[in-house]
């Protein structure tokens, strides 16, 4: 190739890598990741992704991280002769592989259940229900058996927790599994899990003349496991990138920090983290706007969250508002910091949590960007409150 060629086709590549993109190509190249599930590679992937599109725009940006104890359960079955029956690791139990005789336990488990039967180094099959998971576990180990299995009273595959850590490889099975499980029969028993340490990373973008943001534009990055998160919440999170793209060139880019929380599905942990590190910009901030689930409309965008920021989208945005803290999303541990919140989103859509979670409409995100804008330039207008 020529070299004034090879010049104008590097030159057209650095343009394309270096433009910004659309919440449309967002959308597309972030859910070709898989499941964002804190301390995952396609977590990792995507934070690269947002990172790098933040830097086009002239924000710097800055990883806050933070770790916590998460039980992980990474695939466990019952095998029996050439099946193999799915099941859910209760958490708190302990990994293993048990080959023996299921033994069904008449009942939920008691221990006048177990008194029945002689489940004595085999695998104990129980009901749900009635008694905590804890007591069943704590029950099929003190009668001396070497695995348990509950059996959901659904065909629906059941997320289980002890409470505690119990020595015995315990899961849960779907009600249609359980029907499988013939008493006397040799089983293999394989329950495969982490117990360990998560690292979670939070991403803060701000331009570098920012000396004390005003307010904070948040969503989290993370979803669940087997959840591609598209509207939990890459829809978001792509707002909230959207909004760093909107303002770039104008005076709210040197008022704002944006942030892309991670860990918010294992218990507003990046959130947490957040508020409880970095007290001083917290402290100083008018407001912090949430954005969860913005891209499927189950409800009209709404906001709820503190009195004079609902009325003010209300007014500015005319989006219906409830002055009320609303929990499950990273807004709580800044309202509970006594940080004047707004909370975004569009409500609980059918595919939540589920593998099934792959839609956000780019016409919503950007419909939910223009309201948080209206919004925002109202609140930085807000006189203070005196904290
Ligand atoms: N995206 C949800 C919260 C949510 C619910 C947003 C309804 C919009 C409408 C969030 O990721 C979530 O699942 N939260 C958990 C609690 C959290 C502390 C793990 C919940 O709501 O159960
Ligand atoms: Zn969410």
């Amino acid at each position: 190739m020529q070299s004034w060629k090879l010049g104008a086709l590097l030159g057209a590549l650095m343009l394309v890598s270096s433009a910004a993109a659309t919440i449309e190509e967002d959308l597309s190249t972030v859910l070709k990741f898989g499941p964002r599930v804190t301390g995952s590679e396609a977590n990792e992937k995507a934070r690269t992704y947002f990172e790098a599109q933040f830097r086009v725009l002239g924000y710097t940006t800055r990883r806050d991280v933070f770790t916590y104890p998460r039980f992980d359960d990474l695939g466990s079955d019952v095998q029996v002769g050439t099946r193999t029956l799915a099941g859910r690791a209760l958490e708190g139990s302990t990994g293993g592989e048990v080959r023996a005789r299921a033994i069904n336990v008449p009942g939920v488990g008691t221990t006048e259940d177990f008194r029945a039967v002689n489940v004595q180094g085999q695998v104990a099959v129980v009901q749900r229900g009635q008694i905590p998971f804890l007591d069943k576990a704590q029950n099929a180990l003190a009668a001396g058996a070497a695995g348990l299995i509950v059996v959901n009273n659904e065909a629906q595959e059941l997320q289980g927790r002890l409470g505690e850590r119990v020595v015995l490889p315990a899961l849960t099975v779907t009600s249609t599994a359980g029907a499988a499980l013939n008493d006397g029969q040799q089983v293999t028993l394989s329950v495969r899990v982490r117990d360990g340490e998560v690292r979670g990373v939070n991403v803060v973008a701000f331009k570098s003349a920012t000396t004390r943001p005003e307010i904070l534009f948040g969503g989290h990055m993370d979803s669940v496991v087997r959840a591609p998160g598209a509207n939990d919440n890459l829809s978001g999170t792509v707002a909230v990138l959207d909004i760093a793209r909107r303002v770039a060139n104008t005076p709210l880019a040197t008022q704002s920090y944006f942030v892309l929380f991670d860990g918010e599905e294992d218990g507003l942990r990046g959130s947490r983290a957040f508020v409880k590190d970095n007290a001083t910009a917290v402290q100083g901030l008018k407001a912090m706007f949430n954005f969860d689930m913005v891209g499927v409309n189950v409800t009209p965008l709404r906001v709820t969250g503190e009195g004079r920021l609902v009325g003010l989208a209300q007014q500015a945005a005319q989006i219906s508002g409830t002055a009320r803290d609303e929990g499950g999303s990273d807004q709580v541990p800044f309202a509970q910091a006594g940080i004047p919140t707004l909370f975004f989103h569009r409500g609980l859509d059918v595919n939540y949590h589920q593998p099934s979670d792959t839609v956000a409409d780019p016409q919503l995100i950007r419909a939910t960007v223009d309201a948080a804008l209206k919004t925002a330039g109202a609140a930085l207008q807000l006189t203070p409150t005196g904290r």
